[in-house]
Order: C-alpha cells, then structure tokens, then sequence
C-alpha cells in the first residue's frame, strides 16, 4: 500500500469524559467491534478507586493500566484506528491536555442523567483551543435522564460548541425504545437483554406517522416526528466539512452499557473523523504525506520495571513512515538515535514493528535521552511546537529528607518532571526548589515514586502560593522586574522566567505596575 494510502486510512482520536460518564465502557465496546477484545471486561478503568486500597497501590494500579491502554489500535472496515486513552482523574489532567496534541478528532461522552460535568468543560475548553474536531456521545440512555433537547442546549452554552443531534432517541430509561438515526434514517432498537448482539437496524423510507406507528406505536411516533421538526428548523444543515473545521459537533444518543448506538457511532466516525492532519513546527507547516519522518513526544511512561531503568517515549507520527533500526534524530540536541524495538500497542498488547505510519503512535525504549515536547525527525532541523504546560494551582517547596541522597534525589526529581508529573521551578532568591502541579494528589505520587524507584527521600514545605505565570517582556524590563521583585520570581526548567505570586493582590500589583510584561498562565513548549 503506498503512503499516501496508508496515511489515509487512519484515524487517531481520543475519548474524554468527566469521570463515571462511560469512557471506559465505550472503548471497550468500541475494540469488541474491531475484534480487538474478545470479551467485555477486557479493558481496566484507568480511574482512581476511592476507598478501594490506598493510594498509592491505586497510583501503581493505574499507572500499570495505563502504560498496557496509553493507545489502543485496532482495524475496522479497513480503517486503522488508534485509541489514545486519557486519565480520569482531575489530578492528571495535565496528561490529558498533552495527549490531546496528539489526536486529530475526539469523542466526548456525557452522562444523560448528569449533563455536562465540570471536567467534561474543561478537556473541551482545550479541545476548542485547539480546533479538534469533536463527536459528542450521549450515554446511559437505559436510565432516566435530562430531556435531549434541554441536554443539546446545555452542550452548546456550557461547552461553547455547536452541535448537530445525528441521532434521536425514541423515549428514555424504563420507555427506551430506541433511536432514529437522523443520518442514515434507519430506526435502531434497544434491546438489553443481548448485550453483544450487533444492532438490525430497520430502513425507512417514508417519513410520517404511518410509516413509524407499525414500530414505536402512536404516541412515540407522533413524539418523534414532532422532535425531528424542531431539530430541523433550530439546527442548520449538518455538513462534514463544518464537524472536520470544528465548527460544529454531531451529537448521537446511546448506552455504552448495552452496546446500543455504539456500532452507528463507530461506522459514523470511520467515515467523517479526519485523517492524520498537517502540524505546525516552528519552521514550517509539516504534512503527514511528506516521504521524511518527524514525530515529537507526547507522553513518558518511566520505570515499570523496578529491575530495569527504561522508559517509553510515546511517539506521535507527523509525518512520513518511521522504520525500525533506521538513524533518526533528536532535533534539540542534534543526536542521532536508532530504534531496534519501537513497539505498537494493539489494545492491551505491546508487539514489535518494523514500520508506522503517520497517524500512528510509536512506543520507543529510552534511556533518559528524551523529554516530552522533543522533536524526532529523519535529520531536517524542525521542532514541533504547541505542548501545553498550565499554571499549576498547587504549591510545596521540595527538599531533601537523606543528606546521603542527594543525587538520588536530584535525579529523581529531574527525571519526573520530564515525564510532566509536575513542574519544577527554582526561586532567583535562595535557590530553593519549587513543585507546583495541578492537583494535590500529584506530590503523593512524586513523593512515593522518588522512595520506591530511585531510593531517595523527599521532605515538603508549604508555601503559600495564589498564581505561577510566565512572564515575558523587554530586557530592560524584565531587568527591572527581577530586581524590584525579586522575592516573587524563578525560572521553570526550561529557564523561562516565572512570576510566583503570593496573593491575587501581589499579582495585579505586579500586572498594573508592569503593564508591558505578558504575564501567561499557560506555556507552550
Ligand atoms: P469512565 O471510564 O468514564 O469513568 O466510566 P466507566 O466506563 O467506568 O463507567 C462508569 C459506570 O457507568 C460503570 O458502572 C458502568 O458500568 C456504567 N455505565 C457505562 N455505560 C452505561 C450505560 O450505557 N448505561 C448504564 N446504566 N450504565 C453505564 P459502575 O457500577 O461504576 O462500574 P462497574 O462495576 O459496572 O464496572
């Protein structure tokens, strides 16, 4: 097959949820269509288990689970889709804003009962930053739930997205019956005493109460007829091009659960979700189509292997075709790097390939040499630009608990922080370190990874912080900011320099005096 045809055929995305919605489930029923799984139950939920063992035994579960799910590939109907799987809890969100530069389009599913939840916001917030395409999935359709149209209401103001229902349901919880699918006008039945059985859905052709009556009986169809009016008179035409350009999201109706409307998903995506799209570096826009290789790393996963020091560095492919124990080389430092084991991850297992295309995702063995961010490329200069770091909200000075291990320590910390667990920064002032991360869980897992894998022992300190935000201007001043505020600046590991504020007032203060600084709260590397 030649590359452009192996470009094309691909599709990489990723499912986002707030947690609980059905992300899981979906996936799962997603691979048992590709014949990746062959039974439910296959794919473990990523999420922290409250209560069940202690957290930290829950971190190690999750992070064994989501090395073995990080991308989950599968072939359907000719199409080879890659899964990119996001963690649910807040506290990793970080990861999954990363993984996003990753994804050409994204399926978000809403709980029917809970509407749009706060997390849900924020990944799509993100998403529309970015201009991902998105497909939006209402689960739990066997259970009671909001009314759909209040529900598509409260998708397009809480999630500033338009959307486009493809589908509709015909009643909900106890009266399900099914849905009409506005697209391929073809009425699908809900039925969960079959839990795997694929949908026969019945064509219809005709579009009035006589034609549907037979099916649903009166009162659905006089119902569904009068819904199918009103979604064609408040929403506009549903065009592929509007969905790809993310200006609109089509909307289907489901239960994960009972593998309903998942297969209609599905065919739907193969056939509308973008191929692998162009990317901008900071020299130039690169295309996947482009004979040369180049990828950059979205992702580390470091020592699963408490025998081994190794890490994966996930790859996502920009463009060309990756080659097993080819030269390729890393554009920041300029060296070259050989790869004789790059691994593939088809659901829950990892095998040895010789080739990748643009679209894949590429696990490749590292020790140490790469970071998330970094460029790879078949030798032309180019860095990939656009991974997000934001603000983090909480703060701890980090200092050495074992005087005769402090390089374990130093290492330790270096290495986490090119994972992306957490950002260092270091004050101007006295030298002292600084983690700062997006939720308060994440200094639990730095501090039992640091014991338990490079045997060093960490101490914190709070420090009462409001806001970290980059902070760029002229030289002059800059210079002057440095010196009169000295006490609030550092530098994050990259040296740039970052403005640490104590209090809401330390920071206007410093906005209103310094009016020509950028002050940012997010930071692409
Ligand atoms: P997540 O990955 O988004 O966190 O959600 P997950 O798929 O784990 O689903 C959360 C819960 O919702 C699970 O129940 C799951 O069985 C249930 N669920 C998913 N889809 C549907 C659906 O279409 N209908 C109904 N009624 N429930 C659904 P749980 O009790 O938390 O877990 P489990 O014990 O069933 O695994």
């Amino acid at each position: 097959m030649s590359l452009q045809l192996e470009i094309d055929r691909r599709r990489t995305f990723a499912i986002i949820s707030h947690p609980d919605a059905g992300k899981t489930t979906l996936t799962e029923k997603l691979l048992l269509f590709g014949g990746a799984i062959r039974e439910a139950g296959a794919v473990k939920s990523n999420k922290i288990r409250k209560g069940a063992t202690s957290d930290f035994m829950e971190i190690e579960r999750q992070r064994g689970i989501s090395v073995a799910t990080s991308v989950m590939g599968f072939e359907y109907n000719e199409v080879k889709i890659n899964i990119l799987d996001t963690p649910g809890h807040k506290d990793f969100a970080e990861d999954t804003y990363r993984t996003l530069t990753a994804v050409d389009s994204v399926i978000v599913v809403i709980d029917v009962a809970k509407g749009v939840e706060e997390q849900t916001e924020k990944l799509v917030a993100v998403c529309r930053m970015r201009k991902i395409p998105i497909i939006v999935f209402i689960n739990k359709l066997d259970r009671e739930g909001l009314d759909a149209f209040e529900l598509l209401d409260e998708i397009e103001q809480k999630l500033g997205i338009k959307v486009h229902p493809l589908s509709w349901p015909i009643g909900m919880g106890k009266t399900l019956q099914g849905v009409y699918n506005l697209f391929e006008r073809k009425l699908f039945f809900f039925a969960d005493t079959d839990k795997y059985r694929a949908e026969k859905p019945i064509e219809i052709t005709g579009f009035d109460e006589e034609t549907f009556i037979p099916f649903i009986g009166e009162r659905a169809a006089k119902a569904l007829l009068a819904d199918y009016e009103l979604v064609h008179g408040v929403y506009p035409e549903f065009s592929v091009e509007s969905y790809q350009a993310a200006e609109v999201s089509p909307v289907f109706f489901g239960s994960a659960l009972n593998n309903f409307g998942v297969k209609e998903l599905l065919d739907c995506f193969i056939q509308i979700a973008p191929k692998p799209q162009p990317k901008q570096a900071e020299e130039r826009l690169v295309r996947p189509e482009e004979e040369a290789f180049s990828g950059f790393v979205f992702k580390i996963h470091a020592n699963m292997d408490p025998n081994h020091r190794d890490r994966i560095a996930f790859v996502k492919v920009v463009s060309g075709m990756f080659e097993r124990n080819t030269n390729y080389m890393h554009t920041g430092t300029g060296k070259t790097f050989k790869f004789s084991s790059p691994t593939a991850f088809m659901a829950s297992k990892k095998s040895v390939i010789d080739e990748a295309f643009a679209g894949d995702i590429v696990g490749l063995h590292d020790t140490g040499n790469f970071k998330i961010g970094d460029t790879i490329s078949s030798g032309e200069k180019i860095h990939f630009r656009g991974l997000p770091s934001f603000s983090p909200e909480f703060f701890r000075y980090i200092e050495n608990g074992d005087p005769m291990k402090s390089k374990q320590l130093a290492k330790g910390v270096d290495q986490l922080m090119d994972e992306g667990v957490a950002q260092l920064f270091t004050k101007n002032s006295n030298g002292r370190k600084i983690i700062g991360t997006v939720g308060p869980l994440q200094f639990d897992v730095i501090e039992y990874r640091l014991k338990h894998e490079y045997n060093a022992t960490a101490r914190y300190e709070q420090l009462p912080v409001y806001k970290a935000c980059w902070v760029t201007g002229s030289d002059a001043d800059m210079k002057d900011l440095k010196h009169k505020k000295q006490a609030y600046m550092a530098v994050d590991k990259h040296g740039r320099d970052v403005f640490i504020a104590d209090s809401q007032y330390a920071l206007q203060m410093a906005q209103s005096n310094y009016p020509k600084v950028d002050f940012r709260f997010t930071s692409e590397l």
